[in-house]
């Protein structure tokens, strides 16, 4: 009897300490309190992953972030230091998803930073995982561009 009443109890612990731990493992990325932030620089070059720091920055320039079947998921503009933010949220499109579908893709024309550099085609990126940190009670997952490499389409 008392050994009975022992087991279930212990059961009742298990249970109870097992199952917010399946939800907090599985349901990261649901958290209503996360976002996912993407940040980087735009370089007035060619190929960026060549050696991004020596080229001027690319300033006014429109950031897209396209995922998959070509769908414009969010826009933003790089500032004068070309410097760009794009915050999305992980019930829109979740983390993983978004750094296997999706590109940032630069629109407006390289001559408009450098007169020699083409007028048509576009930069683009893939996106990379660069870290999470927690702001109070908010999960930031930072993803930044691995380089952008000018093609003609995206
Ligand atoms: C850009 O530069 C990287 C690093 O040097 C090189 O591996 C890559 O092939 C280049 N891409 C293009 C399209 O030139
Ligand atoms: C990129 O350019 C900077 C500035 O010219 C230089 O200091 C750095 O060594 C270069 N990096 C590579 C990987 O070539
Ligand atoms: C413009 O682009 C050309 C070709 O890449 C480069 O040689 C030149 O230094 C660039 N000019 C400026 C002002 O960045
Ligand atoms: C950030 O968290 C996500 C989800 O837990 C994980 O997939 C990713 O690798 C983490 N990124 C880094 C740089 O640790």
């Amino acid at each position: 009897m008392a050994s009975k009443s022992a087991v279930f109890v212990l059961l009742m612990v298990v249970v109870a300490v097992a199952a917010p731990i399946a939800v907090a493992q599985t349901g990261i990325l649901d958290n209503p309190l996360s976002v996912i932030r993407i940040q980087g620089t735009v370089f007035c070059s060619i190929n960026a992953t060549l050696n991004g720091t020596a080229s001027p920055v690319f300033p006014n320039a429109l950031v897209q972030l396209r995922c998959r079947s070509g769908n414009v998921v969010s826009i933003s503009t790089t500032n004068r230091l070309g410097v760009f933010g794009i915050l999305v949220l992980p019930i829109q499109i979740s983390l993983p998803s978004l750094l296997s579908d999706c590109n940032l893709i630069v629109t407006t024309p390289l001559v408009r930073c450098n007169a020699t550099l083409p007028s048509v085609g576009v930069l683009r990126s893939p996106l990379q995982s660069v870290g999470n940190t927690t702001v109070g009670l908010l999960r930031v997952f930072n993803v930044a561009p691995t380089g952008f490499v000018y093609v003609l389409s995206p």
